[in-house]
């Protein structure tokens, strides 16, 4: 086979390494490796249940089977693939390339696969030599939304609010971090042992984080939050039953005429979704900085500055803090300045910031009520080192925050906005606060859903004057609670 990819054949050794042929040599495997079918009808549960059970250890063999031959496989392709001619070889060329090498090795080994077989394995061949093996698949299924890897043998993923074990695998720890160390490598990272956990942005532009062994006791933890390029956007959240149009008529009053919001909620619950769908409400005139840890937040407005924090390298230099950024960006005359995540020190520039002219201006915070919200700011600015009698905090908190929106994932998967809280002010050492809008859970149907529903607290806004004079007169009728 004449092919612009393949290294020229070395003299001398035979294209399989002795100890793979060893392995390969007593190949019946093409008589293992064919589906199992059940000849003769049984009946009875029992021998039927016996029958299944040997059809499914059969069928696990079959798997391990395929797994292994893809290791040869993939091993063979590493060997006699020219790696630096593919960087500009065309997809097709490459898997035409691929499937003529496995063509050859599988007539070498004396193996049989069936068309649908052979496909797969060509696919997951090309997914072991130029993507991310295993979880390609997953990467590409625009169903879900986070990949959960704790070690090799157990992938769990994300779809509509709920988290299931896939039947997908790697072989074993090596071949799990091969694949992690291909990630990191590709953004100039390094983990290993003394460097055991990375945070990092996939060329699609997922979200990554891993930890590796020893501190991750059983293998690797992988976590990936896809990237969506259709984000969801206020009308999809208000169709899916995050909230009500109501609810949407109060926020756009609320971002328009510039209060300072928060998004609060526990891990995965829908924040950043949240506050990007509610940037949307921001006047296209407007200058825009963004800050976060990790780019996910898309914005639709023109006059856009996006930032990036950065870990220390491996001599430990060379990091830029979210608050690195923040501080900078008050000097990049912004309208309004937008937090990805506030989680540190950053705190103290955000609240000066929103109280010093940058109204408008919002993040998320890691928290489960309103109320918590409030307390997590309090001790971010304690952690900050900032020595400040409490109540001088709370009333820098009070009047730099107008309102706190709680995003939450329910028990049955569905994402919901719990509750939308303004901030009135100071009473005594208390900042106080009103709920204007929540949701009533009010049971739960056979099919484990929630059954509930979104009501107003029949309080009117502490903004509503406001509102109305930066036009937005909202109908008192939206402040009624439901009947
Ligand atoms: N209302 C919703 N309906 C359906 N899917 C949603 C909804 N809100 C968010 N999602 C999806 O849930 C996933 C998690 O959302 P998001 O990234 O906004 O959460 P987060 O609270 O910011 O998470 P983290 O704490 O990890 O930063 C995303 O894939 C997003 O598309
Ligand atoms: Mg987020």
């Amino acid at each position: 086979m004449f092919s612009r990819y393949k290294k020229p054949a070395a003299p001398g050794p035979a294209p399989m390494a002795p100890a793979a042929q060893a392995q390969a040599a007593p190949a019946p495997v093409a008589e293992q490796l064919r589906p199992v079918v059940s000849r003769r009808p049984l009946d009875g549960a029992a021998p039927l249940q016996a029958a299944q059970a040997v059809a499914a250890d059969k069928e696990k063999k079959r798997k391990e089977k395929l797994s292994e031959l893809k290791v040869q496989l993939h091993k063979r392709l590493l060997d006699d693939l020219n790696l630096s001619a593919l960087e500009h070889a065309s997809e097709a060329d490459l898997r035409q390339e691929i499937g003529a090498i496995t063509n050859e090795a599988l007539e070498e080994m004396g193996v049989v696969l069936n068309k649908d077989e052979r496909a797969t394995l060509n696919q997951e061949l090309y997914d072991e030599v130029m993507g991310l093996g295993p979880l390609e698949p997953l990467l590409k299924d625009d169903t879900v939304n986070d990949i959960l890897v704790n070690g090799p043998q157990q992938i769990f993923v994300e779809r509509a609010g709920k988290l299931t074990l896939t039947d997908i695998t790697f072989k074993d720890e090596r071949h799990l971090l091969r694949i992690i160390d291909k990630i990191v490598s590709a953004v100039g990272r390094r983990v290993d042992e003394s460097n055991p956990y990375v945070d990092a942005r996939l060329a699609d532009g997922s979200r990554f984080n891993c930890m590796v062994p020893p501190v991750a006791v059983d293998g690797s933890l992988v976590s990936i939050r896809k990237f969506k390029k259709e984000k969801l956007k206020v009308d999809d959240l208000v169709r899916f039953g995050a909230f009500t149009e109501e609810m949407a008529a109060y926020l756009q009053a609320a971002v328009s005429t510039r209060l300072n919001v928060i998004v609060s909620g526990g891990t995965g619950s829908g924040k950043t979704t949240t506050l990007n769908a509610l940037s949307s409400f921001i006047d296209n005139a407007e200058r825009i900085l963004t800050i976060e840890d990790t780019a996910e937040l898309q914005l639709q407005q023109v006059h856009v500055g996006r930032m990036e924090s950065r870990p220390p390298n491996v001599e430990g230099k060379g990091a830029v803090t979210q608050r690195d950024c923040l501080r900078n960006a008050l000097r990049m005359r912004p309208d309004r300045i937008i937090v990805g995540e506030t989680r540190g020190e950053e705190v103290i520039d955000m609240l000066q910031a929103m109280n010093t002219g940058h109204d408008g201006s919002m993040t998320t915070i890691h928290a489960n009520s309103a109320r918590d919200g409030i307390s997590r700011l309090e001790n971010m600015v304690a952690m900050a080192g900032i020595e400040m009698p409490i109540k001088a905090v709370r009333s820098q908190i009070a009047s730099a925050v107008n309102l706190i929106v709680q995003a939450s994932r329910l028990q049955d998967g569905s994402r919901r906005m719990v509750s939308i809280t303004e901030i009135t002010g100071m009473e005594g050492d208390v900042i106080s606060m009103q709920e204007i809008f929540r949701y009533e859970r009010l049971g739960l149907a056979p099919d484990g859903k929630i059954i509930g529903r979104f009501t107003a607290t029949g309080i009117r806004s502490h903004y509503a004057d406001r509102f109305k004079q930066w036009g937005y007169d909202l109908p008192a009728a939206i402040y009624e609670p439901a009947a």
